[in-house]
């Protein structure tokens, strides 16, 4: 065949790109423009040429492992950064934290985590980086003991979270924190809900073996499968059919909590993606009405496009959970699902950003926030009707607190016992912490109307 002369978008997409590089520019996202990490991860994954696209579990690696042991690194990288970089230099910094990440993390060869690490440097147009890089990665490499005693002296880098975050942990759970801490910094694993209207966990985990992906049954739960590794859902059997969702096994008890039944209209108050609400369906075939609500119209479109991969139906709005009379249509529920918006510390492990974006102010309006919802929802519920009440947080103010001065609040209401086979009681509901039978962190209440 006749060669023909390269195109030039041929010659740039197969560029190599360096990886190295992107991972910098993703954590800059998140630690200069508050992004969120999946977000800004996505966009760049997406954007890079199909030539390219092996390189992407390595970047993911190295975005969520610099974000996952941020604190850590940040102690080390200011021991040999003589002056702060500039605020438009922030992707060195990033980068300088890619480097360490490798060389503590990663098993990649030493010399080659550097010359990558500062070759990098050119791939950001900053050449003059170079020195610097190299610097301050070989000193880490010849006083690696100087580093390991200035992260044994700063808690907060010890356990890899902000001061306040850990301060809060250690007084909520004085038995506990130092294992919360370190289920934190862990590497979620995958977990799937087997959709049990198509089959049964059994001959999923007999597909799954078939396909060549180890996985296991979680015993917590009736339909939670967790793999031994992570896979990309399109090697999933099933997965475009519905026959599976990704889903950790924690998250997998409010489908049955809630104990909806044929007959009954529900509402999923806060139901964006959809997770539960596509559960719900599956578990549950019969109900009258389930009705999905979301405050963000391109979340309510997430709902949307998870019930129609499952072939599942509900009635999708946009709206206030505190504020029905915008979109209520006067019919009352027997049952609430109420998925509140929260400090989401019970998911870090796989939201590892979550450490540097939330703070300690947002706590308060969070809890406003949630108190505002329950309030507005409150009328919507039959009398014998039931509320649930769930958080991915285990900050006992959005939690027992929460629920506890809700029931003070509503002489109408009353705690129900849930039969719960994981996790700890506490003053009001249940608690999850996060690593517990391998799970996210979740709470959940259920209050009945008299
Ligand atoms: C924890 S997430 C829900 C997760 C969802 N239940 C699932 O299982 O996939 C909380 C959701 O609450 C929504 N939200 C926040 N404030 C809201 C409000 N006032 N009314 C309705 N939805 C709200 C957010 O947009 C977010 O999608």
């Amino acid at each position: 065949m006749k060669p023909t002369s390269p195109q030039p978008a041929r010659r740039s997409s197969a560029t190599p790109i360096n990886p190295r590089a992107v991972a910098a520019k993703v954590v800059t996202e998140v630690i200069v423009h508050a992004r969120y990490l999946d977000a800004a991860l996505v966009e760049s994954l997406d954007a890079l040429p199909p030539t390219q696209r092996h390189a992407a579990a390595l970047i993911q690696e190295m975005a969520y492992g610099v974000l996952r042991w941020f604190h850590q690194l940040e102690a080390i990288a200011a021991l040999w950064l003589a002056k702060p970089l500039k605020e438009k230099d922030q992707d060195i910094h990033a980068l300088l934290l890619v480097g360490l990440y490798q060389l503590r993390h990663m098993r990649v060869a030493r010399h080659a985590a550097v010359t990558e690490t500062v070759d990098a440097a050119t791939a950001l147009k900053k050449p003059w980086a170079k020195n610097l890089l190299n610097a301050c990665l070989r000193s880490y490499l010849r006083e690696t003991e100087r580093a390991q005693a200035t992260i044994a002296a700063q808690p907060a880098a010890r356990f890899s979270h902000p001061d306040w975050l850990l301060a809060e942990i250690r007084r909520d759970w004085p038995d506990d924190w130092e294992r919360i801490l370190a289920a934190n910094n862990e590497r979620p694993p995958m977990v799937l809900r087997v959709n049990r209207r198509r089959q049964t966990r059994a001959h999923y985990l007999a597909r799954l073996a078939q396909a060549g992906i180890a996985a296991k049954p979680l015993p917590l739960t009736e339909t939670a499968v967790m793999l031994e590794t992570p896979v990309p859902v399109s090697e999933l059997p099933g997965f475009g059919q519905g026959e599976v969702s990704v889903q950790d096994a924690a998250a997998q008890f409010a489908a049955v909590l809630l104990d909806a039944h044929a007959g009954e209209r529900v509402l999923d108050a806060c139901a964006a993606p959809g997770g539960k609400t596509g559960h719900l369906l599956e578990h549950t075939p019969g109900l009258v009405e389930l009705v999905a609500l979301d405050r963000e119209p391109a979340r309510v479109a997430l709902i949307e496009q998870n019930l129609a991969r499952l072939s599942l139906m509900a009635q999708t709005i946009t709206g206030d959970a505190a504020h029905p009379a915008g979109w209520w249509d006067g019919r009352p529920f027997d049952r609430l699902l109420v998925d509140v918006p929260c400090s989401a510390t019970g998911v870090i492990r796989r939201h590892p950003d979550i450490k540097l974006r939330r703070r300690p102010e947002d706590l308060p309006k969070l809890i406003a926030t949630q108190a505002q919802i329950l309030d507005g929802l409150w009328p919507l519920l039959k009398p014998g009707g039931k509320l649930l009440y769930v958080t991915c947080s285990m900050l006992p103010t959005e939690n027992e607190k929460q629920v506890e001065s809700f029931l003070a609040r509503h002489a109408d209401a009353k705690e129900v016992a849930l039969p719960m086979n994981a996790g700890r009681a506490r003053s009001r509901g249940w608690q999850v912490l996060p690593g517990e039978a391998d799970m996210d962190g979740f709470y959940y209440a259920c209050i009945g109307k008299n």
